[in-house]
């Protein structure tokens, strides 16, 4: 019998999966064994909550994975949990099984679920930010994120190579459906002659095609262009057409889509979820009752739910300047 209120612990992926679950899975489960609580696993996040699809877990169920992408525990989006009558129904399977905490790892909508379920019912709720799209309010970087750029930034260095064998230019479509951060930071690292964001309306397709026919006037055997997905599908398409239709520039689209989900985590997302994983067990356990594990300033802390509730838009101009300055 432990010493604190908390006897037993289930943990959850939901939304999105992203690189790096499985770390915090395994830190969440081993965290919580050394504190001598039960602790479960939900296979399929709220849906397989719905379906009563909880499994004990051991100190063995999560060997051998944290070098692994996805998730163990598989994951869903689950839109009926907007209904609150199946929250009330969540909050009773988790009281049925005698679960006094829940763990969950997901992005912003995973977290109102979280949230509402703390609030409407008195579940003691711990986040952890898993998602590759780095938009989650309060936090510095979510679970993925750096896995995802780093795969993605692969993908366009092998992509400079065939363009700049053919003096091409790409139009190379990355993830983020509301959020720049992923096409912010691969512009940056591929070292990309433009980036078109998610939020932008207007993109400006003269200044587009002016830069590129400056690169080409001075030598430049290549163009990138990284556009975010946004919200709409076959804005790449869109670009292409425009480039070639009224400015004359023949170019290629490549979407790199879901590739930028899987594969084994980075060390840096590893460190992150070992860390997150942790420390949301040690929050509940010492008797805090709704938390988001958050970077910030080099740190991992135990922070307020309520500030991890808001999607964050890092549409930081300096990134796009620094960017443009970059690749004259
Ligand atoms: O998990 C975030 C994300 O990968 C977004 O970047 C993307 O727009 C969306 O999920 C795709 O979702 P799905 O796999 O459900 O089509």
């Amino acid at each position: 019998m432990s010493e604190s209120k908390i006897n037993s612990v289930a943990v959850l992926c939901s939304g999105g999966d992203s690189p790096g679950m499985n770390c915090a899975i395994r830190s969440v489960v081993r965290t919580a064994i050394g504190k001598g609580l039960e602790v479960y696993g939900i296979q399929r996040g709220y849906a397989g909550l719905l379906e009563g699809n909880v499994k004990e877990m051991d100190v063995s169920s999560v060997g051998n994975i944290l070098q692994h992408g996805g998730t163990i525990l598989q994951t869903s989006r689950c839109p009926e949990f907007h209904d609150s009558e199946i929250r009330k129904e969540a909050a009773h399977i988790l009281k049925r099984k005698g679960i006094d905490a829940l763990i969950v790892i997901g992005g912003n909508g995973s977290f109102n679920g979280a949230w509402q379920l703390h609030q409407e019912h008195g579940v003691v709720v711990a986040g952890i930010p898993g998602t590759i799209d780095n938009d989650i309010e309060g936090t510095d970087y979510s679970i993925g994120f750096n896995t995802a750029v780093q795969t993605a930034v692969e993908a366009v260095d092998k992509i400079r190579d065939t363009a700049h064998s053919h003096d091409r230019t790409f139009i190379v479509e990355v993830m983020g459906r509301k959020s720049p951060a992923i096409a912010l930071h691969v512009g940056l690292c591929t070292g990309a002659e433009n980036i078109i964001l998610p939020t932008k309306e207007d993109i400006d397709f003269d200044q587009i095609a002016s830069d590129i026919k400056r690169g080409i006037k001075r030598g430049k055997g290549s163009s990138i262009i990284i556009a975010a997905e946004g919200e709409k599908e076959g804005l790449s398409h869109r670009v292409r057409d425009e480039l070639l239709n009224t400015h004359g520039i023949d170019s290629r689209v490549c979407i790199l889509g879901h590739i930028q989900r899987g594969g084994n985590p980075t060390a840096h997302d590893r460190f992150l979820a070992s860390q997150m994983g942790f420390i949301a067990v040690e929050a509940i356990y010492n008797g805090k009752e709704a938390i988001v594990t958050a970077q910030r300033n080099g740190q991992i802390l135990d922070v307020p739910f309520e500030e991890c509730l808001g999607k964050k838009f890092e549409t930081d101009p300096k990134f796009v300047d620094i960017v443009k300055s970059l690749s004259i």
